[in-house]
This record gives structure tokens, C-alpha cells and sequence, in this order.
């Protein structure tokens, strides 16, 4: 069993998925935590199977759901939360001049503004305590752009720079903010952002597992890393990213997006 440092924890997108493994692994650790996702039958489904588990259903792009979720993670005294997971989020594959404006609009309101929201009031409460750990998801899709990807990578860049930048603020203040960068992960999110044809263009070791994934993130932030990509394929691929030249990662971005 993990020894983490966490008392409780709150996630999001804990209907499935990577959060639904972090919410598992929580779990085993016996450590208590809020689940918050839109699917309320599979949030009751988890927390039948653990007592720990308390149930928020929201829509994190709906202006109340928002809200009922920060209040929560402002809680204090025997219902605070010290570690809050930023999981909730989904792409949208295609061509971005005939992408739905919509969609975008709430794949923006949940992958960047829900995540501010949420990430303020976690530090709101966590920096006056000195204690607390923020775990916010992006994506190694954070390090490059990604055509035919676009909305999602440039929102994941959002996440990764505001997650460093918070990660460098609360430095000594016993708080510890973390962002994880998944690679290719198999959950629902390629039935949800329209990614199903990755499944045969990228060869299985290019696949992560979500346990493995959550295991990483809930593991990286415990140690009070600023970022952590899980997997050696996709380390390796981070640190070569940021030795190659601008221009050729974009244009190999768009030839793997291509395929
Ligand atoms: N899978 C990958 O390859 C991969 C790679 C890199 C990064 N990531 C990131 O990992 C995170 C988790 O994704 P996943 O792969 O586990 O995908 P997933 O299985 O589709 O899980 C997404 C979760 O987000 C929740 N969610 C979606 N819209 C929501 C909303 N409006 N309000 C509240 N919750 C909402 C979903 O629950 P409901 O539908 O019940 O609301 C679900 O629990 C995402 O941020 C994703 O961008 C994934």
C-alpha cells in the first residue's frame, strides 16, 4: 500500500478513466475522498464500493457546479481537503475551422477556466494552512502543438505553464502543486474527443495503462514534483522535445496528426 501524505482528497472526472484508477488507488490507501464527475450512477457505483467516498455531482462548465466544487475544496476543519486533483477534461479531434464552436467553448471552459477555479480555491485554502498538494492534468500534448488537435494542446499548454508557474509560487510554504503529463493513455477520452483511429495507428508501446498513469501523478505530487510524465517512451519524448528546434517539432506534430 502507498505511504502518501494525504488525509483526504477531492478529484475530478472521477466517473472514469485516470481518475477513476486515482480514486481506486485512494482507496486502497484508505484515504477519504470526494468524487466529482457529471455521471452520478457511476460516482455512486465507486462509493458502493468504499465507505470513504462521498459523492459530488457537477457539471464543471455550469456556472453553480463550478461553484458547489470550490466550496467544497474550501472547506475547513474536519472536512478539508489536502489533496485536490484536477482531472475533469476532454479533447476534440479534426479540422478547427469546421470543429463545432460550441464544443470548443466547454472543452475551454473545462480544460482552462473550471481548472483555474478549482486550482484557486485549493491553494485558497491550502497556502494559510502550509499544507496541501495540487495535482492538475495536462497532457504531453502541453509540449508541442498539435494540428488537428489544436483547442486541446494549446489548453493543455495553458495547464502546464500555470500548474509550473503556481509549483515555483508556493516554493516553502509546505504546499506542492503538480502538473502530469500523460501520453497516449487508453480511457474513454478517445471515444469522447474522437481519437478512436489512434487505437490502430500507434504502435502498443506507445499505450500507457490509467493504474499505471494514476499511480505516477498521485506518486509525483507526494514527492513535490513539478511535473511528471509517466512512462520512459514519453520522458524520453519530453526532454527531445525540448532540444529540437521549433519549427521541425510543429511540422512533425502535424505529420503525426496526419496519420
Ligand atoms: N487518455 C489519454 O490518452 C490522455 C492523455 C493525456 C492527458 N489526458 C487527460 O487526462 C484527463 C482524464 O482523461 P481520461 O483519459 O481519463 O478520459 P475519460 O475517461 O474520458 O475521463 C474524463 C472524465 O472527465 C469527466 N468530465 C468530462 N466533462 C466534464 C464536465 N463538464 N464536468 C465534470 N466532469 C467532466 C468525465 O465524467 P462525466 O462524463 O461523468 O462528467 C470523466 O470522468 C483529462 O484531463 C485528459 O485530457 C488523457
Amino acid at each position: 500500500m502507498a505511504a502518501w501524505p494525504f488525509r483526504s482528497a477531492l478529484v475530478t472526472g472521477a466517473s472514469s478513466g485516470i481518475g477513476e484508477a486515482m480514486v481506486r488507488h485512494l482507496a486502497t490507501a484508505g484515504v477519504p475522498t470526494v468524487v466529482v464527475a457529471r455521471r452520478e450512477g457511476r460516482l455512486r457505483e465507486l462509493a458502493a464500493q468504499d465507505d470513504g467516498i462521498e459523492v459530488l455531482a457537477a457539471d464543471l462548465t455550469d456556472r453553480e457546479g463550478l461553484a458547489a466544487v470550490a466550496q467544497r475544496i474550501a472547506a475547513d476543519g474536519d472536512r478539508a481537503i489536502d489533496l485536490v486533483v484536477n482531472n475533469a477534461g476532454f479533447g476534440t479531434s479534426g479540422e478547427f475551422h469546421a470543429l463545432d464552436p460550441d464544443r470548443l467553448d466547454d472543452e475551454v471552459q473545462l480544460n482552462i477556466a473550471a481548472l483555474t477555479r478549482l486550482s484557486r480555491a485549493a491553494l485558497g485554502a491550502m497556502v494559510p494552512r502550509r499544507r496541501g498538494w495540487l495535482l492538475n492534468v495536462s497532457s504531453v500534448a502541453s509540449f508541442q502543438p498539435a494540428p488537428r488537435l489544436a483547442v486541446y494542446a494549446a489548453t493543455k499548454a495553458y495547464v502546464t505553464s500555470l500548474t509550473e508557474s503556481l509549483h515555483e509560487e508556493v516554493r516553502g510554504t509546505g504546499v506542492h502543486v503538480t502538473a502530469l503529463c500523460p501520453g497516449l493513455t487508453r480511457t474513454e477520452f478517445q471515444q469522447v474527443s474522437n481519437t478512436e483511429h489512434y487505437q490502430s495507428n500507434f504502435p502498443s508501446f506507445a499505450w500507457l495503462d490509467a493504474d499505471d498513469v494514476a499511480r505516477a501523478g498521485l506518486d509525483d505530487v507526494a514527492r513535490g514534483r513539478a511535473l511528471s510524465v509517466p512512462g520512459l517512451v514519453y520522458k524520453g519524448m519530453a526532454a527531445a522535445t525540448g532540444m529540437t528546434p521549433r519549427g521541425l517539432v510543429r511540422r512533425l506534430s502535424g505529420l503525426v496528426q496526419r496519420q
